[in-house]
């Protein structure tokens, strides 16, 4: 296994260019699973995660490639219906596979993901669209069990005590566009993954209104067909790189960046004195004056995303004052405090809280990774900490940031991966 070595106190300065996201990848590979014609996905990211989901693809009897950031579904014949505990449990947007499935093959096995260090992270939402749509549902030795001869179009109302759900929504949607008749999705996810999911459905020729509300309206077709499409720019690679930007006292200029999708960071980053400016594509991230502490709440689309919490933590570590940071997606996301606090930095966990205080500097330390953006977070504070941060167990990082040590180098900062 390898470990990232950072070795703190450079300025990063230059451009980089952002990936495709890896979240809105994932269910549109699913949705792959709607026709037999090929799909040509374009600007995919080469992640643990997209490897993963071809993986499953391939397990089903598709025949899934990415060549170049390039992915390739084809095949006439599915040989399976089943998502398997050891690719599902490694990733838990595979469980989005459940629609598309049942609603092609009539039936669907998919392994239960499980619970996951950031909480317990339950699927009582995406089983509850299905149940709705005529499926017979039943549990069976971990697996999701679902049946139906044919789905029929239902009124759905998909919200849940931490609001809006993104993989259910996009799980109910690929369900509900081979469906008899009218689906509403109410309560829907709003996040531009979602909207992007939805484009490309549309391409393959579903009838859906309303994405990007939380009103989806979906009339059912007979069949779907082919498509190619580019993916968006991944959001929360372009937050990370803003933060590291300012965490630095650097400069950057983050190209292949829809800033419409980054709104509450930008709001959050300006409100803590950062000097950011935009065209169509990219986003330019200035440290001029000292950063004043903020308070963060995560909330889903527009409001500022969980994905994010991490990151701006690190942040607020070394930004004098007190930052108060509220999770309202994941309560228990907050396994990179006590490795912060290991680096010296002075933050209390208060149930769905994270006291902040701020102090004037990190020191380097071996750190462990417990999840994706927990290690983008360490890795963050690695950057500016005195002396060497080890973070360990990152194969987190490569679910979802591509060449994050790569595209950090080309900015100016000493990072190199070592064996453990
Ligand atoms: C997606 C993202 C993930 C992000 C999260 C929230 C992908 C591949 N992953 O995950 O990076 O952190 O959105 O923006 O897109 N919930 C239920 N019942 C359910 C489903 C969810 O109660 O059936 C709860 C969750 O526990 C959580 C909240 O709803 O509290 C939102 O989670 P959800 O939007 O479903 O997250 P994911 O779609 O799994």
């Amino acid at each position: 296994m390898d470990k990232l070595v950072i070795e703190g106190g450079t300025r990063l300065k230059g451009e980089v260019a952002i990936s495709g996201a890896k979240n809105a990848l994932l269910p549109i590979l699913a949705a792959t699973l709607l026709t037999e014609e090929p799909c040509v996905i374009k600007g995919a990211p080469n992640l643990r995660d997209t490897n993963t989901m071809l993986r499953i693809l391939r397990s089903l009897g598709k025949n899934a490639e990415l060549n170049k950031g390039v992915v390739t579904v084809t095949s006439t014949k599915y040989k399976n219906f089943v998502a398997d505990y050891k690719l599902v449990s490694t990733m838990r947007a595979s469980f989005c596979v459940l629609g598309p499935l049942l609603a092609k093959l009539k039936k669907a096995k998919v392994s239960l993901p499980g619970g996951c260090v950031i909480g317990i992270r339950p699927v009582d939402l995406h089983l509850k669209g299905i149940k709705s749509l005529g499926a017979s549902l039943s549990i069976e030795s971990g697996y999701v069990v679902a049946k139906a001869d044919r789905l029929k179009g239902s009124r759905i109302y998909l919200g849940g005590i931490c609001g809006s759900s993104v993989l259910a929504t996009d799980n109910v949607m690929m369900a509900a566009v081979l469906a008899e008749g009218k689906t509403i999705i109410e309560a829907a996810a709003c996040e531009p993954e979602v909207i992007d999911l939805a484009c490309v459905l549309v391409k393959m020729g579903a009838k859906i209104n309303g994405f990007g509300t939380p009103i989806i309206e979906i009339e059912g077709v007979k069949q779907l067909h082919g498509a190619e499409h580019t993916i968006i720019p991944d959001r929360i690679e372009a937050g990370t790189f803003m933060i590291a930007s300012l965490i630095t006292k650097g400069d950057i200029l983050i190209k292949n960046v829809l800033y419409q999708h980054l709104g509450a960071v930008i709001d959050k980053l300006e409100e803590a004195g950062a000097f950011i400016s935009r065209t169509d594509s990219s986003v330019r991230v200035r440290f001029k004056r000292r950063l004043k502490p903020i308070n963060v709440t995560t909330l889903p689309y527009p409001g500022f995303p969980t994905d994010m919490q991490a990151q701006v933590m690190s942040l607020m570590s070394i930004t004098t004052g007190i930052s108060v940071i509220t999770e309202k997606i994941y309560p228990d996301r907050f396994m990179h405090v006590a490795e912060l606090n290991r680096m010296g930095a002075h933050i209390q966990r208060e149930g769905p809280h994270a006291i902040v205080e701020g102090v004037k500097e990190l020191s380097g330390a071996p750190v462990m990774a417990s999840d994706l953006r927990a290690s983008a977070c360490l890795a963050l504070a690695g950057l500016v900490a005195r002396g060497k941060t080890s973070v360990s167990r990152i194969y987190h990082l490569e679910r979802g940031y591509e060449n994050l040590e790569g595209k950090l180098q080309d900015l100016g900062a000493k990072i190199w991966r070592e064996k453990e």
